[in-house]
């Protein structure tokens, strides 16, 4: 144990957190780098109620980081002293930085979606169809035109993917027009469709899904693959898993609270 009076804590909160694998990820990314002594992450549940005197507790005890999940990352921002550009433009945060007292909210989710597909093909003039058009599919949405991809949203309520690509600059479809997918180079789920109770569900079907694509599939499950990736391998698409969308935000997260290079082997290898 190297924890000492001198450990800086950082950590995440949600509601519920009980199954976050976020301690591992981290803790095992400071072991490999020596830095366990200096910072130590862990979980913590907050109700919403509680947020305003989780900020106060956050700027008494001096925590240095904080990785916010859901339901938190639009109501937090309003306790914030900062707000960076990006998530100013996405509308929410999912990370805090405490710098000598000053608490400013980032964005790193919607590199939670990008670098995994960067690591695959260039994103410039690619046709995207994105499934969703919630708190994920916002991220997603800003960090697809940033990178010069031309955005398609497909939702079950039109008109939430109106205003989104309105916003971010994009066409809108509805689920009944899923045919448009098969013209699409990568396709991403934002939908909860593939989590209980939808596990035995796909947001799209194995229909417009061709080999020649690339399908992430953003929602995470634990062991083993969701079904619209099952089925995308059954295609020979190159698939991506919530797996990747977790480990590349939370890279991301690492070098805001370090100031390291996030050692992804080992963060990688502590999620698998
Ligand atoms: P998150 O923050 O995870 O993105 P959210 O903001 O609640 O969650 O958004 C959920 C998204 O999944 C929405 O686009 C939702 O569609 P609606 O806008 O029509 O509600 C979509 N979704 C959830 N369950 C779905 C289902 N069974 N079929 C189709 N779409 C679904």
């Amino acid at each position: 144990m190297k924890i000492t009076a001198d450990t800086k804590i950082c950590m995440i909160i949600g509601d519920p957190v009980e199954h976050s694998l976020s301690p591992q990820i981290h803790n095992a990314g400071y072991e490999s780098l020596g830095i366990d002594g200096e910072y130590v992450y862990i979980a913590s549940h907050v109700e919403t109620p509680k947020l305003a005197d989780f900020i106060k507790g956050m700027r008494a005890i001096k925590i240095r980081g904080v990785a916010v999940k859901a339901p938190h990352k639009i109501t937090i921002m309003q306790y914030l002293d900062e707000i960076d550009e990006t998530a100013q433009k996405i509308g929410a945060v999912n990370t805090i930085v405490n710098n000598e007292g000053i608490l400013r909210g980032y964005n790193t989710d919607w590199m939670g979606v990008v670098s995994p597909l960067e690591k695959r093909t260039t994103l410039k003039d690619k046709a995207v169809a994105l499934i969703g058009a919630g708190g994920a599919a916002r991220a997603a949405s800003y960090g697809i035109t940033r990178k010069g991809a031309k955005l398609n949203i497909f939702n079950r309520t039109i008109e939430k993917a109106t205003e989104l690509a309105n916003e971010f600059g994009g066409n809108a479809y509805s689920l009944q027009d899923l045919n448009e997918i098969k013209n699409m180079d990568i396709v991403i789920n934002s939908t909860s469709i593939g989590l209980p109770p939808f596990e035995n569900k796909v947001p799209v079907s194995s229909e417009y899904i061709n080999q020649k694509q690339i399908i992430y599939d953003l929602t995470y499950i634990l062991h083993g693959k969701t079904l619209f990736i099952d089925q995308a391998e059954k295609k020979r698409a190159i698939t991506i898993t919530g797996a990747e969308m977790l480990l590349a935000q939370g890279f991301a997260q690492f070098k805001l609270f370090t100031n390291h290079d996030a050692p992804e082997e080992a963060m990688r290898k502590a999620l698998i």
